[in-house]
C-alpha cells in the first residue's frame, strides 16, 4: 500500500544522526554483517525479518497475518511492515544511528521510508553481492542446521523470485535519488566480507559530511 496508509502522529525519526540500511538477497548475510556494523559504528540494527519472526513466535496478532506469507517465502503486505518500521523508529533514540536490514524491500515501502524521514534522506545502502548458486547453498546449509521455516527449498525459490521481481529495484530508487549505494562483494570469510563493508563505510564517512556521524 502506498505511504499514505502510515500513522504520521506517532514518530520523530527525522533527527537521526545517520540513517543506513544493509541490502541483498536472501542469504547474502545481511543479518550477519548488520550484526558487525552494528557493533563497530555504534549503530541500532532494526531487521525486519527479525521482528516478524518474534511475533509469529508469539503468536501475535500481526504474527498470524504474517507466518503463512513468510513460510511461503512471500513478502508481507507494505501497509502492515509500514507500520512496524515507524512504530519500532518511533521508539529508537532519536540520537542514534540507524541500520534497517531487510526494510525497504519494495519501491512502495521505499517512498514510505521517505515519506518517514522527511525532509531528510537514508545516508547509505551497504548492497551485499552474492551468486545465487552460493546463496541457496546457505540457505540449505541454515535449512538442515537451524530449520528456519522458509529455508525449504521451494521457499527459497519463492523469495530468490520476490527478490528479483519485487526488491532489486529498490537499488535504482536509492541511485535515482543520489544516496551513495556502497556495493560490497558478499562472496568469502565473513570476517573478509565485514573487512569490505567497514572499508566502505569508512571511506564515504570520510567524504560525505552527513554520513560522518558514524
Ligand atoms: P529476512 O529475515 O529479511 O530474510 P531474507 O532476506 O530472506 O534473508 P536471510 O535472513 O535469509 O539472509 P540474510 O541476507 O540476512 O543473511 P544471513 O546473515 O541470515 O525476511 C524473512 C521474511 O520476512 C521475508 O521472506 C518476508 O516474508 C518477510 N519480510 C521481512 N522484511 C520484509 C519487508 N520489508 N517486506 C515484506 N516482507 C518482509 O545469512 C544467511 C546464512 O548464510 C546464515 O546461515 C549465515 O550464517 C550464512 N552466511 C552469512 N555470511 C556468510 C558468508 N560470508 N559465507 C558463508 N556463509 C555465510
Amino acid at each position: 500500500m502506498a505511504a499514505a496508509a502510515v500513522d504520521r502522529t506517532a514518530r520523530a525519526p527525522a533527527g537521526f544522526t545517520v540513517i543506513g540500511l544493509i541490502f541483498g538477497p536472501p542469504g547474502s548475510g545481511k543479518g550477519t554483517q548488520a550484526a558487525r556494523v552494528e557493533k563497530e559504528f555504534g549503530m541500532s540494527h532494526l531487521s525486519t525479518g527479525e521482528i516478524l519472526r518474534s511475533e509469529v513466535a508469539h503468536g501475535s496478532a500481526v504474527g498470524k497475518e504474517a507466518a503463512r506469507i513468510m513460510a511461503a517465502g512471500d513478502l508481507v503486505p507494505d501497509d502492515l511492515i509500514d507500520r512496524i518500521v515507524e512504530s519500532r523508529l518511533s521508539r529508537i533514540d532519536p540520537t542514534s544511528n540507524v541500520l534497517l536490514d531487510g526494510f525497504p524491500r519494495t519501491t512502495e515501502q521505499a517512498k514510505a521510508l521517505d515519506a518517514m524521514l522527511a525532509p531528510r534522506q537514508v545516508d547509505f545502502v551497504v548492497s551485499l553481492d552474492v551468486p545465487e548458486a552460493a546463496l541457496i547453498d546457505r540457505l540449505l546449509h541454515r535449512a538442515a542446521v537451524e530449520g528456519r521455516a522458509d529455508d525449504t527449498r521451494d521457499a527459497i525459490m519463492e523469495r530468490m523470485h520476490e527478490y528479483h521481481h519485487r526488491t532489486a529495484s529498490v537499488l535504482d530508487h536509492y541511485r535515482e535519488q543520489g544516496v551513495p549505494v556502497l556495493e560490497v562483494d558478499g562472496v568469502g570469510d565473513v570476517d573478509v566480507v565485514f573487512d569490505r563493508v567497514r572499508q566502505a563505510i569508512k571511506k564515504l564517512a570520510a567524504s560525505k559530511p552527513r554520513a560522518r556521524g558514524i
